[in-house]
């Protein structure tokens, strides 16, 4: 088939690399010339483990990348897989999805059926407005000359290939037959792992061949659309919940890591999405909650529970802020070592990161901040111009005359670096690990005054 994956950001860049593995002639489209030449050039335009080796081996034999709309007269397929960010009152900005739409429409083939799909998470009722676009700028009418479906990606970041070729489900919206018979053939080789062991090299170590099949689920475009924010607003409700009980655990004197693997033996509950942390955070669950609630209360439809979720994750990042002033008993004046600016391992995604809340809470209180993160630290930087931070180039040096260091995102690398020099480079020997990743009982042997987040140490 002949795929056009517009965007070349997480979405777009991977679902383009995945179909080119699969066997599809794809072409990454994005209106900026610099991603499309490092795609060119063999190279990924994000930070994503895995994919420049995908780029480097399928560029120029089934994955093209270009900045020509007229690509789209040649397509079966069409994603789009821009960026949908928030506006100032949470609603999604719709701007690049409309651009995107005009695109298709100029340029969309009259001899062709194509189906245009939806894979960035845009709100209920996107497909209608983007159908819209397209068949006033093309003067061809849907269902007739193409169809709209919704097919929302589920990949989380720093995960991706794995997401991505080995998802949990595939979900389908559309009510045309002729693109729900189309996209049953663009997703046949993934469903049916169609020569995955021949290309288990390409996908490194997100091969994982005994993950069960994924599941088909085909329904209309507003519930595909619904699924998606649905999906994402529950894991934020499940993380603020163990959270929330992670701070009673630290009161009661339990322990919230038992806690949440003893829940999530029961297969209702599952075990995922209950890790601690320093609250939630990233590119996707705060805009998505943002959207669904500004929707919801735009209908009178009020989401109390999402609502609740946000709330309490605002109150994570503050338990964090004062439990390192009750440590030191003032903020003022002392100097913090933060370790991890990106909302996550493995991504150099540095939007919305609950870093820069809690930073900027120290930062208000009078602490002087020395910050650390092995690939986030220049997108961090670059969007909070304003906070007054000393970036280190190396993770021991932000552990220099502190008076604490704190633990914000569990990279391997912070596992990993020599404590016992931490130890001798720190001022006061605190240090909070808002993840957990670190060994109480070694922390303590090394002389630190070592806490987590719901634990007793
Ligand atoms: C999330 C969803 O997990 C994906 O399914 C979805 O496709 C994606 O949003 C999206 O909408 O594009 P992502 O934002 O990449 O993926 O990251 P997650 O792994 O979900 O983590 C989100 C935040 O929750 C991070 O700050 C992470 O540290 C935190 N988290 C996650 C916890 O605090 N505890 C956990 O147990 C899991």
């Amino acid at each position: 088939m002949n795929i056009v994956c517009i965007g070349s950001g997480y979405v777009g860049s991977v679902t383009g690399a995945a179909f080119a593995v699969l066997g599809h002639h794809t072409t990454v489209l994005d209106i900026d010339q610099t991603k499309v030449d490092l795609m060119n050039a063999g190279r990924s335009p994000i930070y994503e483990p895995g994919l420049d080796h995908l780029i480097e081996n399928y560029i120029g034999k089934t994955l093209f990348a270009t900045t020509d709309y007229s690509t789209i007269s040649q397509a079966d397929v069409v994603f789009i897989g821009v960026g949908t960010p928030s506006k100032a009152d949470g609603t999604a900005d719709l701007r690049y999805i409309r651009l995107a739409a005009q695109g298709i429409g100029q340029h969309l083939n009259p001899d062709k059926f194509t189906v245009i799909i939806n894979k960035s998470t845009v709100p209920v009722g996107t497909a209608d407005l983007v159908a819209s676009i397209i068949e006033e700028s093309s003067g061809l009418a849907a269902d007739t000359h193409f169809a709209m479906a919704s097919n929302p990606e589920f990949l989380r970041e720093g995960y991706a290939l794995e997401d991505v070729f080995f998802p949990d489900r595939i979900v389908i919206g559309t009510e045309n037959p002729r693109s729900k018979q189309v996209l049953k053939e663009l997703y046949f080789n993934l469903l049916n792992r169609v020569q995955y062991e021949e290309k288990s090299r390409d996908f490194q170590f997100a091969f994982n061949p005994k993950a069960p099949l994924p599941t088909y689920y085909e329904t209309d475009i507003k519930s595909a659309e619904m699924i998606k924010y649905a999906s994402n607003a529950f894991l934020a409700v499940k993380i603020s919940y163990i959270n929330e009980i992670a701070r009673l655990c630290e009161t009661l004197g339990a322990n919230v890591t038992d806690v949440a693997a003893g829940m999530g033996m029961d297969s209702r509950i599952g075990s995922k999405f209950l890790q601690v942390s320093s609250g939630w955070s990233g590119s996707c669950f705060p805009k998505d909650t943002a959207e669904l609630l500004a929707t919801s209360q735009k209908y009178s439809c009020e989401l109390t529970v999402v609502q609740a979720a946000v709330e309490s994750n605002q109150q994570m990042h503050d338990y964090v802020v004062d439990k390192i002033k009750r440590k030191l008993k003032t903020l003022n004046g002392k100097h913090i070592g933060i370790l991890g600016l990106t909302f996550k391992p493995n991504t150099d995604d540095a939007r919305k990161t609950q870093a820069s809340v809690i930073i900027k809470e120290l930062i208000d209180a009078g602490a002087r901040i020395k910050a650390h993160d092995p690939h986030g630290m220049e997108m961090f930087q670059q969007l909070n111009a304003a906070l007054d931070v000393q970036y280190m180039p190396n993770a021991l040096d932000v552990t220099n005359n502190v008076d604490a260091v704190v633990l914000l995102t569990h990279w391997d690398e912070y596992l990993l670096i020599d404590w016992s020099q931490v130890k001798t480079n720190m001022r006061s020997p605190y240090v909070l690990d808002t993840r957990n990743v670190l060994k109480p009982a070694y922390m303590q042997e090394l002389g630190f005054d070592y806490e987590g987040l719901g634990i007793n140490s």
